[in-house]
């Protein structure tokens, strides 16, 4: 009797694992009565499981609280992403309400280890750290840090990483040459590890805290960037042409470093200003 089931069970071709684990072990009772077979078949009702919605995705931005940084940090929530900020001062003094939904790390880029805490189920990271000074501050601020952030961000095994570089500027690269070196070696340790996205956008406007104080950098650099995009091949001519880059507003950059940091098929490799103005008209 065994045996003409499975027979029958193979040639009807029910799902093997059905076959040979539920209706052989149960075989005695297919053979007892067909009550019994209905009985193994009976299928209680199902309850209704509502989807857990998918966790959103982490972004750490380092140099949340800068001028920059806390704009990243603003786009990313708006889009729904879960958003930390890395760096030394933690949240500072940014008062506004938005900036009690990102987690705060506090920590120095240039002490090695200390972000890899930060680092843990973050899928993107957006550096936005960078600054001015002598030399050797400006190759670390934005070279040597930024190459830590690379390293623990790569070894975490994080997806994505963003970074906020700067637009050539001729003979002014010359004069901040800590500055413009850092962020070559940055961009160079990023290539290796990652198929990153790199902004270079020239001046940033918009309103850029300074302790208690606002100012409102758009004053100058929304009316600029209006004349100054239209003046592209100018931009081309030798020394004094990178001078005539167009300024971009802060939120254009932000909005690029959000997309480019959560969308899989954002395009690698660096953006200029064109590209920014570009990939922040569209929707
Ligand atoms: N603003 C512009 O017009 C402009 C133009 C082109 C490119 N960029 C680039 O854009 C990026 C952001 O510029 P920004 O104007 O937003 O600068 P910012 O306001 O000075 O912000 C710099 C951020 O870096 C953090 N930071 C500095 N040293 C750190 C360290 N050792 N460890 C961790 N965090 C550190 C600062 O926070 P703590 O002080 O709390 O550490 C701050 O959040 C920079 O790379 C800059 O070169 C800016």
């Amino acid at each position: 009797m065994r045996t003409i089931v499975s027979r029958l069970i193979q040639s009807h071709s029910l799902p093997s694992r059905l076959s040979s684990e539920g209706l052989l072990r149960n075989g005695r009772l297919l053979s007892t009565g067909s009550n019994k077979v209905e009985e193994t078949f009976k299928v209680e009702e199902a309850e209704t499981v509502k989807p857990e919605a998918p966790e959103p995705e982490k972004v750490l931005v380092l140099g949340g609280n800068g001028f920059v940084g806390s704009h990243v940090c603003k786009e990313a929530l708006q889009q729904g992403l879960s958003v930390s900020s890395f760096s030394r001062s933690g949240r500072a003094s940014i008062q506004e309400s938005w900036a009690d939904s990102v987690v705060w790390h506090q920590g120095s880029l240039l002490v090695q280890d200390s972000l890899k805490n930060a680092m843990n189920d973050v899928s993107a990271v957006v550096s936005c750290v960078g600054g001015f000074g002598s030399y050797s501050h400006m190759y670390k601020i934005n070279g040597t840090a930024n190459i830590n952030a690379i390293r623990t961000a790569a070894e975490q095994g994080v997806k994505r990483f963003v970074y906020i570089s700067a637009a050539d500027f001729g003979l002014v690269n010359y004069l901040l040459r800590g500055y413009y070196d850092g962020k070559i070696t940055a961009v160079s340790l990023i290539n290796l590890f990652f198929a990153g996205v790199i902004l270079r956008p020239g001046f940033i406007y918009g309103t850029r805290q300074v302790g208690g104080l606002k100012i409102p950098l758009g004053v100058i650099g929304s009316p600029l960037e209006m004349i100054l995009q239209h003046a592209k091949p100018l931009n081309k001519v030798p020394v004094f042409g990178p001078l005539l880059t167009p300024p971009v507003s802060v939120t254009a950059v932000a909005k690029v470093a959000v997309r480019a940091a959560t969308d899989q098929v954002f395009p690698p490799g660096i953006v200029d200003v064109y590209g920014i103005l570009r990939f922040s008209e569209q929707k």
